[in-house]
């Protein structure tokens, strides 16, 4: 090939950024390969949090978030502005991660642009429209259009093969050469954060559509619960920026005592607390995949996921987000030396933080650059 193959990566969340900035870092360093970043910036803050972590300028920053954003005026303004770089840029592949908003609409732009689309954590499903809604739809679309699908597990790579045969890869999930990165090379302190040493750590984070409402007011209640049934714990809450979310916890969990709600952390620190925690409880996609690394048991606040390979090998279970039966299942943990010593001895099946380097081997070999 005598001109540089151009590859444009499209992120605009917080999780997306943390699981596709390894790959831009690292896709730049070879010269074979001109890349291009585009943020949509669907989130501001917690993305740009993450970029200056991995120190990554984007080309194009289409600076989109709207304050409690609706996903009609976000999908239509993806598909509009990612248009006008594509035309301007014409790359040869487009990369887009996992399950957004941004990542269904900038493919669907790519599509309509004829240009050849790579899926960064392919092949997840519930099989369940609705759940998550509206991410396992945003899944489905990418996968249906995508030349290339990087699929983090045998599971994943299974489930695409349901519906397709060529252009499927399997190369753990990126999210691990994050962590690894941020676990071997940057250390903070957690002082600010104001927790007691003498105290277990229980890290909760909650954010997704359909815990809106009722279900988030049920976990709230349960941490209320159990941090009065147990006076050696405390909880902490990275609450999520969404009003959505704010406007149900801080009512139920402001000024308990044990109970921190703090804002979103960095990408650092928050490794640091997920090492430092006793339990996690979350409903967390990339928490459900980096806590097994660490080994810290999880369980999770959702009835399903579509990431079942770590309850398989027993570092996550699903506690849904029924009031009683998380107080059960986190007492279980709290109460059993054995219970606790399984859920936190078992195995990361979600790579060998090595998945950048397989994905930049697999775009050599498609474009037959030696
Ligand atoms: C989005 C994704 C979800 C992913 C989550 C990760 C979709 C449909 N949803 O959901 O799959 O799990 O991100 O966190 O793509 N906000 C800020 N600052 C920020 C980020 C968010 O103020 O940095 C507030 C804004 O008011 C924004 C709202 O949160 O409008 C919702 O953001 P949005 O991306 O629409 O939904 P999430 O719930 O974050
Ligand atoms: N995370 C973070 N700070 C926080 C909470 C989470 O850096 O306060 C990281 C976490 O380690 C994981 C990612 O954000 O890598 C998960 O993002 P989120 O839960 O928003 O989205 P999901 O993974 O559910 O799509």
């Amino acid at each position: 090939m005598d001109k540089k193959l151009k590859i444009a990566l499209v992120f605009g969340t917080r999780p997306e950024a943390i699981k596709m900035c390894p790959l831009v870092k690292k896709l730049k360093e070879n010269p074979n390969f001109k890349i291009i970043t585009i943020v949509t910036a669907q989130h501001r803050q917690m993305l740009d949090s993450v970029l200056d972590l991995f120190e990554i300028t984007p080309d194009y920053d289409l600076n989109l978030m709207k304050p409690n954003q609706d996903l009609w005026n976000l999908s239509s303004e993806i598909i509009l502005k990612t248009k006008e770089v594509f035309d301007k840029e014409t790359p040869d592949l487009v990369l887009v991660h996992g399950d957004t908003t941004t990542a269904s609409m900038s493919a669907i732009s790519a599509f309509y642009s004829r240009i050849k689309i790579g899926h960064v954590e392919a092949g997840l499903r519930t099989f369940d429209k609705d759940y998550p809604f509206p991410e396992e739809l945003n899944r489905v679309i990418v996968d249906e259009i995508s030349d290339l699908m990087f699929a983090p597990t045998d599971r994943a790579v299974n489930n695409l093969k349901l519906n397709s045969k060529k252009g499927i890869y399997k190369t753990g999930n990126t999210v691990i050469d994050a962590l690894l990165y941020v676990v071997k090379n940057k250390k903070t302190s957690l002082d600010f954060i104001g927790l007691k040493s003498d105290l277990k750590t229980i890290l909760l984070t909650s954010h997704r559509r359909e815990n809106f409402g009722k279900p988030l007011e049920n976990i709230c209640l349960a941490i209320k619960d159990l941090v009065e049934k147990y006076d050696d714990i405390q909880v902490v809450y990275p609450m999520h920026l969404n009003p959505n979310v704010q406007n149900t916890a801080r009512p139920i969990l402001e000024n308990i005592e044990r109970v921190k709600l703090i804002e979103p952390l960095d990408y650092v620190p928050f490794c640091n607390l997920m090492k430092k925690s006793h339990i996690i409880l979350t409903d967390s996609g990339g928490i459900q995949e980096e806590a097994p690394a660490l080994g810290i048991p999880v369980l999770v606040l959702r009835d399903e996921t579509e990431r079942p390979e770590a309850i398989e090998f027993g570092g996550v279970k699903l506690a849904g987000t029924n009031k009683e039966n998380i107080v059960k299942e986190v007492s279980l943990l709290l109460d059993s030396n054995q219970e606790y010593d399984k859920m936190s001895k078992s195995i990361n099946p979600y790579g060998d933080g090595r998945a950048c380097e397989y994905i930049e081997k697999i775009i050599l070999e498609y474009f037959k650059i030696s």
